[in-house]
């Protein structure tokens, strides 16, 4: 089977629709058909200033989360990454292959620090896409399903592997990123040209799976739409209207003709209201089922712990074969 490795990162009270419809709902069938892993990137959430009890607390509720939206311990190797020492080890090796310049380049990291200011940027911030590399390049992942914004730390890591390498002989698998292009981008409900985020978006234009469907259906009623009064797919000139349709597409089932098709004639109110109704049964079992698993931490810590020791089977092997072949001395 050809493997899989992705990661998302607990840096909010609960994950987005756009983390949903991006990745984690694409993670769920892979465990059907390719050797999964899939990993909480604690260290990944160190890089902007960050609160250690929130930080335990929500790296807990990233994994219920991921159970909750159906990956299955016994189908996907899921974990910690901080549980697996060997991610910041082959880390600090990539950051020996990368160019400042390189790095520099990173769009994420030149967003970031501009809104942060050069003075409370981290060095971690800059190093943040050759640390995603190191997780993905040690589990010789064939593909990586991600969102359409981590394209670039994607194409990064493929140059990394081949640089390692044509100069230390053939030891990483070059990864495949896995796109789906429908999904790739969910927009912000208030600002539809841009991303769905945890870091810039208003509250009102992000949906969270674990919130009140009551507060949701709200911020749909109120989701900026377009000029004219046509429920049409034109992600150019109705961005709005348009990212609402992918929305209840992804989330019913139904393909985007037969929305429209269904749509017709209608108002934009109609459709917000209907989509309100199909956001609030989607996430109230997901709600229920990542309040049960929250209900017993120690059970959820024991998964983890099962999970790293899985990634670990993997990854222990890799680093050492990194390690010999660039000229480590192995320990007596
Ligand atoms: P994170 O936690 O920021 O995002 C997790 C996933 O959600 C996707 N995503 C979106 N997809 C569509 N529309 C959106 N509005 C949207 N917002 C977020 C992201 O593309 C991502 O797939 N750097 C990674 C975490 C990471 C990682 C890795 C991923 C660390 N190591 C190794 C893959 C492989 C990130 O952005 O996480």
């Amino acid at each position: 089977r050809p493997r899989v490795l992705s990661g998302i990162q607990p840096t909010a009270d609960s994950f987005h629709l756009g983390n949903y419809l991006g990745a984690l709902r694409n993670w769920v069938p892979m465990q059907e058909t390719h050797d999964t892993f899939y990993c909480v990137v604690d260290l990944h959430a160190i890089t902007m200033g960050h609160d250690p009890a929130l930080l335990r607390k929500r790296t807990r509720i990233s994994a219920a989360q991921m159970l909750a939206v159906g990956l299955d311990p016994e189908r996907c190797t899921l974990f910690v990454q901080s549980h697996v020492p060997e991610h910041a080890q082959l880390a600090w090796v990539m950051n020996c292959l990368t160019g400042m310049g390189e790095a520099g380049r990173m769009v994420q990291f030149k967003d970031k620090s501009a809104k942060q200011g050069a003075d409370r940027t981290t060095v971690g911030l800059f190093t943040y896409p050759i640390l995603q590399a190191a997780d993905i390049l040690l589990y010789h992942a064939d593909a990586v399903p991600v969102g359409e914004d981590q394209r670039q730390h994607l194409e990064l890591t493929r140059d990394l592997a081949q640089r390692f390498n044509t100069t230390f002989g053939r030891t990483f698998t070059v990864p495949q990123p896995f796109i789906v292009k429908d999904t790739a981008k969910i927009t912000d409900l208030q600002d539809p040209t841009a991303k769905m985020s945890k870091s810039s978006s208003t509250p009102n234009g992000l949906i969270e799976l674990l919130e009140d469907p009551a507060r949701a259906a709200k911020k749909i009623r109120s989701a900026v739409t377009d000029t004219g009064r046509e429920i049409i797919f034109d992600p150019e000139h109705k961005p709005g209207v348009s990212n609402l349709l992918t929305i209840y597409s992804a989330l019913s089932g139904r393909t985007i003709e037969e929305l429209v098709a269904a749509y017709d004639g209608k108002g934009y109110g109609d459709l917000k209201k209907d989509l309100a109704e199909v956001v609030a049964e989607f996430v109230k079992p997901i709600q229920q089922r990542t309040n049960a698993y929250l209900d017993d931490p120690g059970q959820l810590d024991k998964m983890l712990a099962i999970g790293a020791e899985k990634a670990r089977a993997v990854a222990v092997p890799t680093l050492r074969s990194v390690y010999d072949r660039i000229g480590f001395l192995a320990p007596g």
